[in-house]
């Protein structure tokens, strides 16, 4: 179907109609949400994978990705429906959809270095389907300029830019909350190759999201708007770290502080913590990086600090077995958390994995407990894995899981050996845990 010079009343008919067919290559933590909501607003979806396993499941009407509020119901529904299937077929989903969304993983390696792979394996593939009056969207965050770079390859497919369209619309959302970004939490950002391009594609996304879109004046700026969003919380983050370790010294409680700074209007200083880490935040900083010929002095020390954190997490523990009388070596160490994030099942950079690789050179009895982990994945990282507080020495707080918020000081108290508890997210209630006679430290805490 031609995708353009189509107006938005006739996008709505089509997904009314169910004659919109979308394929969305990679169907990971953002690709299947955003697929079961085009599904769930009509559209026929076909969502491609290369993991067999995710496939089979998505087809079965079964979620892999249980921490998506909302997501078990939409897949069920939808497959049922006949409107949402998967495949590991890139070549005959491109074939067979009118618009296809990449939205596989933007990565970086231990160095920095950007590796887009999977884009480009996906630009091939798509390419081996496109046909004219055809639409491709980047929605995973690229470094800007990435996703006009594709089209020497869409154009193997002997159609020139123009004859299909190229557009950029950054998925501005977070495991946890897909589904309510997606439809509508924040306005979709949409950069296209030319106007019909851009008003086939924001009256696409208009259809979904009620928050409506920000149109773009290029692809580039698109991609950089997603790619700044991570940026600004880069080095926000890097600043409440930097911060919260100058409270340390003088013996202020950060939070107290950053707390009443944050009253003033103009100022909005972040959460200190235990790391940055997932493949977003610590990610997208190497896009500008890496693109810049300047020094970027900013972006790479605020990198740099946030890396820190999971150095100083092991220092503050150190001290704290130390002002208490206990060596390293015998205490017994409880990491709660070896995700980056709380309840969200994704190790990609997580600080605990730094945190615990130089914690185990010190003592030899490191444990460790997330709620959406497992004995497996305790033994991935080598630490052993506990789900009680019997003989443990120090608690050692590395992600912000729900479980974790509310722990239960009062039985903490009566089944810990010792009393200790080192706060990498500033979750636990400092002022109860002291009256309980807990010794309490934490990021920026006094
Ligand atoms: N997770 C987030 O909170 C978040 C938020 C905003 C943007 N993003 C961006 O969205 C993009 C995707 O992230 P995600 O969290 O969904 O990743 P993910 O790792 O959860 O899922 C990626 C999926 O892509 C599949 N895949 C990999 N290579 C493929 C290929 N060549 N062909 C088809 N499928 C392939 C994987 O098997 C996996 O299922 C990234 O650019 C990321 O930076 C993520």
């Amino acid at each position: 179907m031609n995708m353009l010079n189509i107006d938005p009343e006739q996008v709505k008919r089509l997904f009314d109609s169910g004659a919109l067919k979308i394929a969305i290559f990679g169907m990971g933590k953002m690709g299947l949400p955003l697929a079961a909501v085009f599904a769930d607003r009509g559209a026929k979806v076909i969502g491609v994978d290369i993991d067999k396993n995710r496939v089979d499941m998505i087809n079965a009407g079964e979620n892999p990705v249980p921490e998506e509020p909302g997501l078990a119901d939409l897949i069920s529904k939808n497959v049922d429906a006949g409107r949402l299937r998967a495949t590991t077929d890139g070549v005959q989903a491109a074939k067979d959809a009118d618009v296809m969304i990449i939205l596989v993983p933007t990565m970086i390696d231990d160095h920095g270095n950007v590796n887009l792979n999977p884009v480009y394996d996906v630009a091939e593939k798509i390419a081996k389907g496109l046909e004219r009056g055809n639409i491709v969207i980047t929605e995973a965050t690229m470094p800007p300029g990435t996703t006009e770079s594709l089209v020497p390859i869409l154009e193997k497919s002997g159609l020139k830019l123009g004859e299909f369209g190229l557009a950029h619309a950054p998925e501005r959302t977070m495991t946890g909350t897909a589904i309510r970004d997606i439809t509508g939490q924040y306005p979709k950002i949409v950069g296209a190759s030319d106007e019909s391009t851009l008003n086939a594609v924001s009256a696409i996304y208009e259809v979904i999201n009620k928050k409506g879109v920000i149109r773009m004046s290029s692809i580039k700026a698109a991609e950089a708007v997603k790619v700044f969003e991570g940026v600004y919380r880069d080095v926000n983050i890097a600043l409440a770290n930097e911060l919260a370790l100058f409270c340390e010294e003088q013996n202020l409680d950060a939070l107290e502080v950053f707390k009443a700074a944050n009253t003033q209007p103009y100022c909005h200083i972040h959460m200190p913590g235990a790391g940055v880490g997932g493949h977003c935040i610590p990610v997208y900083p190497w896009f500008v990086m890496n693109l810049s010929k300047r020094h970027t002095r900013l972006i790479r020390t605020a990198r740099e600090l946030n890396d820190e954190m999971p150095e100083h997490m092991v220092e503050l523990t150190l001290k704290a077995l130390n002002e208490n009388g206990l060596s390293a070596k015998n205490a017994n160490i409880l990491v709660l958390g070896l995700t980056f994030r709380g309840d969200v099942y994704e190790f990609r950079k997580s600080p605990s994995i730094p945190y615990i690789e130089r914690i185990k050179e010190w003592s030899e009895n490191v444990y460790v407990y997330d709620p959406v982990c497992s004995e497996k994945d305790a033994e991935r990282y080598g630490v052993k894995w506990k789900e009680d507080f019997r003989d443990v020495d120090i608690i050692v707080i590395m992600n912000d899981a729900k479980e974790f918020k509310e722990l239960n000081l009062d039985d903490l108290a009566k089944s810990m050996r010792n009393k200790i508890i080192v706060d990498g997210r500033g979750i636990v209630d400092k002022e109860r845990a002291k009256s309980l006679g807990f010794v309490y430290m934490g990021v920026g805490r006094k």
